[in-house]
């Protein structure tokens, strides 16, 4: 996941990438892989690999994909304990070298893992964000162009709350220019997609067996990357530390946000029916318990 988001982003070219492995030549490796690809892609790439964060030092924007992912049978949240030990030691580490970044948490299970790096850091809520959000919007989508074949350009989804079994789709304010999908497919077929939309993850790692997916991820890490570091002030679905918006209180859960240089600039509150209130709701509970979980462990 690290390797294919900062081809992602050293190909973009906006900005100097630092790889960091804890595996001694891996992020090396890699790094220098990329790098070779530059001149074939007639691309300006200024990226390396280490095992020292020294080299992170003043970074703008750290990206945090380190820690065990899942293998077919596993959630997400099976992987709570052995990632918060690895992702605290990181986050150390990030805010020992870059102590004015911006952290997007990419470790699983994805809404605590986040909710513990704002902890970890004790940044200000807006420079911790987690990326989960972009990524379902992005299948919610792809499974939608695919049944109504339609360009996914045409497609803006909603899709809130955790990255896991509670996530919270929103048919009612997902639309195909302009046209609610509630009033283009039959009730089933969105309950069908939905329901994808929920595993999307684990279809991959069931078919993968020994991984988890990372071309739709690391896509969806880029974007929000590009929205930061280019200041484009987008609004994307992000995890983000909630303080009584949504009526949710300190907690960490997929919302609208808007996205720029100064990380989190705006959380959207969206209108939503007493029942998707109630599912986000639920899907915070959920996170919450798993936050209960790291906090007494
Ligand atoms: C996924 O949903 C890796 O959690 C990530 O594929």
């Amino acid at each position: 996941m690290g390797a294919s988001c900062a081809q992602r982003i050293a190909e973009r070219g906006y900005g100097e990438v630092v790889l960091v492995d804890i595996v001694p030549g891996l992020a090396q490796g890699k790094a220098l892989d990329i790098m070779q690809s530059a001149p074939i892609l007639n691309a300006d790439i200024r990226l390396s690999g280490t095992t020292d964060y020294q080299e992170t030092a003043d970074s703008e924007l750290v990206i945090v994909t380190a820690g065990l992912f899942r293998t077919p049978g596993m959630t997400r949240d099976q992987l709570l304990l052995a990632n918060m030990k690895i992702v605290t030691g990181v986050v150390n580490n990030i805010v020992k070298y870059s102590p004015q970044c911006i952290i997007l948490m990419v470790s699983n299970p994805l809404d605590a893992m986040t909710y513990l790096a704002i902890q970890v850091s004790k940044f200000p809520r807006k420079r911790v964000v987690g990326m989960s959000g972009v990524l379902d919007a992005g299948r919610l989508s792809a499974f939608i162009a695919a049944e109504l074949k339609v360009s996914p350009k045409d497609i803006s989804p909603c899709v809130l709350g955790a990255h896991g079994r509670n996530m919270v789709v929103i048919p009612r304010l997902t639309t195909v220019k302009g046209k609610a999908l509630t009033e283009l497919l039959p009730k089933e077929t969105i309950e069908k997609l939905v329901e994808r939309v929920i595993h999307g993850g684990r279809e991959i790692v069931d078919l993968l067996k020994k991984g988890s997916a990372f071309y739709a991820p690391s896509a969806g890490i880029a974007r929000m990357a590009e929205a930061i570091v280019l200041d484009k002030k987008e609004v994307l679905p992000c995890a983000a530390y909630l303080d009584g918006e949504y009526g949710i209180k300190d907690s960490v859960i997929g919302v609208p946000v808007k996205l720029g240089k100064g990380g989190i600039e705006q959380i959207i509150e969206l209108e939503l029916s007493a029942e998707e209130k109630q599912a986000l709701h639920t899907s915070a509970e959920g996170i919450r318990e798993l936050i209960e979980k790291m906090v007494l462990s």
